[in-house]
């Protein structure tokens, strides 16, 4: 097993940490928290829970940070993973992206959105552009109105988005529904949200409840994505419930997790966490 002994410095600095309103984009936020709602996101392919290789914990009397089955691990235990670009990275609050990881195959998808000019969360990677595509003609062919409205995200926007809501809403309520820089399954290209018309182009719970919602509940896997956020799964994922959020997986894998009512955490091997 591959080890390397990094040393991280735990020098978090808030310089920058700021917003210039005026570089603010005005826009409604990407994500609400559930208080002001109506009723309230290694190695170089993982695989499911049973193969996934974990952490080994042959070294346990070190405090330095080190690099496991090639995910770089650092002294607080959060994890920077070596596979950004895998279409099943489990990116969470523990398993971060590398800051300066950018997809290479960004593309705007063709369905409609709730702004018209471009912006760069129009975009997601290739493969699961063509996928939202097919969901959204399948959707419409039930005479559902689905709208997209936010997708890519770059480690800096996050930061804005993060630091903007910690400044309205506090940082304990803002962990629960908006992720930290690095931290955002956005950051990878391979999520959307999604709303409709009938909420206004608003992300907020009650989506769930409308047709839109239930029919994504229902039918997303078949394209290849999963509910990210699922109502009951808030220990496990991180965040309330979203049921806007979807995260491209790929068919195999999503229908696996549809069917076993399992969240990614679970599916790949990273909850329960090993000792
Ligand atoms: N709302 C999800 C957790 C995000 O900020 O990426
Ligand atoms: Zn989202």
């Amino acid at each position: 097993m591959k080890k390397v002994i990094i040393y991280v410095l735990m020098s978090f600095s808030l310089v920058g940490c700021s917003l210039d309103p005026s570089n603010a984009e005005k826009e409604q936020p990407e994500e609400t928290p559930v208080s002001s709602q109506v009723s309230g996101d290694e190695v170089e392919k993982e695989e499911p829970a049973s193969s996934v290789p974990q952490n080994d914990s042959e070294d346990e009397s070190s405090e330095q940070s080190e690099q496991t089955n090639d995910d770089v691990v650092a002294r607080d235990g959060t994890v920077t993973v070596n596979n950004p670009e895998s279409l099943n990275v489990v990116v969470n609050k523990e398993r971060k992206l590398p800051s300066n990881y950018i997809p290479e195959d960004l593309t705007v998808p063709d369905v409609p959105f709730s702004f018209s000019e471009f912006a760069p969360k129009k975009q997601m990677r290739k493969e699961a552009a063509q996928a939202l595509e097919e969901l959204f003609t399948a959707a419409q062919q039930d005479g559902l109105d689905l709208v997209a409205a936010s997708g890519y995200r770059s480690y800096d926007r996050q930061k804005q988005i993060y630091d903007r809501n910690v400044d309205v809403y506090g940082k304990e309520e803002t962990d629960k529904f908006s992720a930290r820089p690095g931290t955002s399954e956005h950051q990878t290209g391979l999520a959307m949200d999604v709303t409709s018309a009938q909420m206004a182009f608003k992300l907020n719970q009650s989506f769930g409840k409308t047709d839109e919602g239930e029919w994504l509940a229902e039918h997303a896997h078949e394209y290849g994505f999963v509910i990210r956020y699922i109502k009951g799964s808030e220990d496990i994922t991180g965040y309330t419930y979203e049921p806007w959020h979807l995260r491209y997986v790929g068919k195999q894998y999503s229908t696996d997790v549809y069917e076993q009512e399992l969240t990614l955490e679970e599916f790949f091997g990273f909850h329960p966490v090993s000792e």
